[in-house]
């Protein structure tokens, strides 16, 4: 079947670099971006939240409409995101989405109280987008990111129901099962959703409205950002209650492991570092690792290795490891890098630890997106240790900048590093080093391993270089969601879903 493109609306709510909280918007920045290099007609969807609305020189209104979910001006414009040349639509309404704080949560960390109308919004406005609501563009296939865009696809359905036909395919990806949009059931009411959508079979959950739920149940395919995870969600712990659901979606629900934008991450051409290396002259990561314990104010060894995180403090992330550790790390003259913020227990935990330890260990409290890169490129090992990862981005960075990952062995951290176990570092294969144990002597013994790699450097070297070596591009995984874009263009019908 000959098909010159693919019009995709990606429904999101954060992009880097304008609006970032996580992996989320490296993922809506770099996937859609890649899309469109192989020929996908891409166009973003997104809240208009200032940080984004505000990054765009020149913006024209496609419509406006009469209040509803609590706003009393709502205007859709469309302009195009200069980083990536990105065509999008943003929905102004400043009641909803111009406030102090991060997009989900107040100055005070705690979630507006809205949270169920200002995201309501955004996936209604995707059900309007699909049914061809702009003259000039209809997608053919609605492509929604976690919660936030969970809606989309009851309201997608609701149309349907409507209509008659089948609209659009969707996609529906999930970048963490555990952030759910749940809300209570009594805010159904204001959501403007047929009730046969409140059911066990449709977007209820236990008595509450999920937005998560209706992606998962209504959306034509499923993805998760890695094959290990599309299993994990199954069953137990990781299914956080919706195992059954994702169950039943079958071969519907695949793993598609996450790439990164290797333009922003290349030890090679980064700005922000001391000094551009790649595998085959690395000597430039020494300059960088001496400018970090000079920036950082640790002392300047050479012979223990440099520990870094560059992480949310989430208890998702398992840095209470890190902290059970610490004493026995630094027994052995290893240091620390830390950079984050989050938990409060953690923040202060880690600064009273930098403080008994100036020498060895540093930590900076917030977000900084260029110290990230000049700790990632100036420390030996980047430590993930996540109870639960559904890809994690770090690592990849970590590989990429010969700086090998120390991970639990969950999720997208399993599929992205192998192991060093003494028969594969034989083989040539490792790239890093894997506990399977969520616990701190498991943890422990695998930094002791890089502890003796890092006494060898020979060893040390073939193990960076092997990392160094790991494809991380987007493209292999762009493919793949091209290829589900193709499938749900197929089985569209006028018949109903
Ligand atoms: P998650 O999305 O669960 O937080 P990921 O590993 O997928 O985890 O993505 C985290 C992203 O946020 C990465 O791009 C990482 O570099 C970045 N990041 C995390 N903390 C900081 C920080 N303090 N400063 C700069 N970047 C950070
Ligand atoms: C979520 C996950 C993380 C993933 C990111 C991007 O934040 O916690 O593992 O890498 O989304 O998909």
């Amino acid at each position: 079947m000959k098909r010159t493109s693919r019009r995709v609306l990606h429904v999101c709510s954060e992009i880097f670099p304008y609006l970032k909280t996580g992996g989320l918007a490296d993922v809506t920045a770099a996937l859609p971006a890649a899309l469109a290099r192989m020929g996908c007609e891409i166009r973003m969807l997104v809240p208009g939240f200032p940080a984004l609305l505000d990054s765009v020189p020149e913006r024209h209104l496609v419509a406006e409409f009469s209040p509803r979910f609590g706003a009393h001006a709502i205007r859709l414009f469309y302009g195009i995101l200069p980083q990536t040349e990105m065509p999008a639509y943003f929905i102004d309404a400043p009641g909803l989405y111009d406030r102090p704080g991060n997009p989900y949560v107040d100055i005070y960390g705690q979630p507006y109280r809205d949270n169920h109308r200002r995201f309501a919004l955004l996936g209604w406005m995707a059900a309007r987008l699909a049914d061809g609501f702009d003259f000039f563009w209809q997608p053919q296939v609605v492509h929604g990111h976690d919660w936030h865009a969970g809606l989309a696809f009851a309201y997608i359905r609701a149309l349907e129901w409507t209509r008659g036909k089948q609209l659009v395919g969707t996609l529906f990806t999930i970048h963490n099962m555990a952030y759910q949009g749940n809300f209570p059931g009594h805010f159904f009411g204001e959501l403007d959703l047929p009730v046969a959508c409140f059911q066990p079979d449709g977007i209820e959950f236990y008595g509450q409205v999920s937005f998560l739920k209706s992606g998962l149940f209504y959306a034509n395919k499923v993805t998760t950002v890695s094959p290990s995870y599309a299993r994990e969600i199954r069953w137990g712990e990781q299914a956080c209650g919706l195992g059954g659901i994702a169950q039943r979606r079958g071969s519907d629900l695949v793993g598609i492991l996450n790439g990164i934008d290797t333009g922003i991450w290349n030890p090679a051409k980064d700005e922000h570092i001391e000094k551009p290396y790649d595998a085959r002259a690395i000597t430039g990561k020494q300059q960088c690792r001496l400018a970090l314990q000079e920036e950082m104010g640790l002392s300047p060894q050479r012979t223990a290795p440099i520990f870094c995180v560059v992480s949310r403090f989430a208890a998702q992330k398992g840095l209470h490891l890190l902290i059970e550790s610490m004493e026995t790390l630094l027994a052995q003259g290893g240091q620390v890098v830390i950079i984050g913020s989050g938990d409060h227990y953690l923040e202060r935990t880690f600064q009273e630890c930098a403080y008994r330890h100036p020498q060895q260990v540093a930590v900076r409290i917030g977000y900084d997106e260029g110290l990230a890169h000049r700790v990632i490129a100036g420390s030996d090992v980047i430590l993930v240790p996540s109870r639960y990862e559904p890809c994690g981005l770090t690592q990849f960075y970590g590989l990429r900048y010969g700086t090998v990952p120390l991970v639990h062995r969950v999720g997208g951290l399993a599929d992205s590093v192998a192991d060093c176990a003494p028969d594969n570092t034989a083989g040539k294969t490792a790239t890093g080093f894997c506990f399977d144990d969520f616990n701190a002597s498991s943890f422990t013994h695998a930094l002791q391993r890089a502890f003796d790699l890092f006494r060898q450097p020979a060893h040390w070297r073939q193990l960076q270089r092997q990392g160094m070596k790991h494809p991380s591009g987007w493209k292999p995984s762009a493919r793949m969601y091209r290829a589900l874009y193709d499938e749900v263009i197929a089985r569209l019908c006028n018949k109903m879903p």
